[in-house]
């Protein structure tokens, strides 16, 4: 029996979903690419689940990239059909009604990068390295790395990685406001899963309004995007949650959130 392409978990409202091909770094063929998409549908379908952390098995590897091997094949319509596969994956997983973190274990190249991009907060271990290297392989990125790095820090650093290839470390990813926060190899899990569990108890439609603020305005103009904050803001206050925040504020006491 062959692994799974995935192991998945869910603790204390924390589903962890780690890419499993550690032999090949864990990139990503087509396969992978759609036992991600069901995952995420699934994380978002269930409400036993409040945040998402994505990974890669292995001690190497967040993900090295789409699966090169299975490129070298394709025509120019299956090269589109492809990426076609992974934007729409990626785009599931940034739209995603819940937060999604990206443990950044190790190597996110490529597509890897891609992935973690996507997610909405990114956590690296001080030992990862990103990087788009597409152009090594007479390639360009596929899955919006072009478009995604721009948007996340600007276009001097998003040439400079594009257009080199070369892979910056943790350290400089943080600089260039590529990933959050970075942490010793060894507290990475401890650390991230500390954020999970803030994130898990927090009121999850609160959350949502959130990212769909920042999904959706990032797409409009300033006028349309406070519009729309404005028409969340509302929202919000149909929703148990909100009561109880305020009065526990008031009460002084913690708030319990249940999600409605
Ligand atoms: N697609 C397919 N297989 C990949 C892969 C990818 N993106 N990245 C790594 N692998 C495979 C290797 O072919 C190797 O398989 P093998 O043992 O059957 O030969 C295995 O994973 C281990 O990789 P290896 O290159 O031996 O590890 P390393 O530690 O020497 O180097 C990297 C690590 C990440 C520098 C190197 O694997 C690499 O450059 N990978 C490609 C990165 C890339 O270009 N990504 C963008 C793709 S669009």
């Amino acid at each position: 029996m062959t692994d799974p392409l995935l192991l998945i978990d869910t603790a204390d409202g924390v589903r962890t979903i780690r890419v499993n091909r550690p032999d090949k770094l864990n990139a990503l063929n087509a396969a992978t690419l759609d036992a991600l998409d069901v995952a995420f549908a699934d994380a978002a379908a269930d409400a036993a689940v409040r945040v998402v952390v994505l990974t890669g098995s292995g001690p190497k590897a967040f993900v090295a990239g789409a699966d090169i091997a299975e490129m070298n094949a394709l025509t120019p319509v299956q090269g589109r059909d492809f990426s076609l596969r992974g934007t729409r994956m990626m785009r599931r997983v940034e739209t995603l009604p819940k937060p999604v973190i990206a443990m950044v274990n190790g190597f996110a190249l490529g597509g890897g990068l891609e992935l973690a991009m996507c997610c909405h907060l990114r956590i690296a271990a001080d030992s990862a390295k990103v990087g788009q290297p597409e152009i090594n392989l007479g390639l360009i990125p596929g899955f919006g790395g072009t478009q995604r790095l721009l948007r996340l820090c600007g276009r001097a650093a998003t040439l400079e990685l594009c257009l080199t290839g070369a892979p910056i470390s943790a350290e400089r990813a943080l600089q260039l406001g590529i990933v959050n926060r970075v942490v010793p190899a060894a507290d990475l899990e401890a650390e991230t899963m500390r954020l999970a569990t803030q994130l898990a108890a927090a009121a999850p439609l609160a959350l949502r309004g959130m990212l769909d603020c920042v999904n959706i305005g990032g797409e409009c103009g300033i006028g349309e995007g406070l519009e729309y904050e404005s028409a969340q803001f509302g929202l919000v206050f149909s929703t148990d949650d909100m009561r109880e925040g305020t009065a526990a504020f008031l009460e002084k006491r913690k708030p319990a959130f249940n999600g409605r």
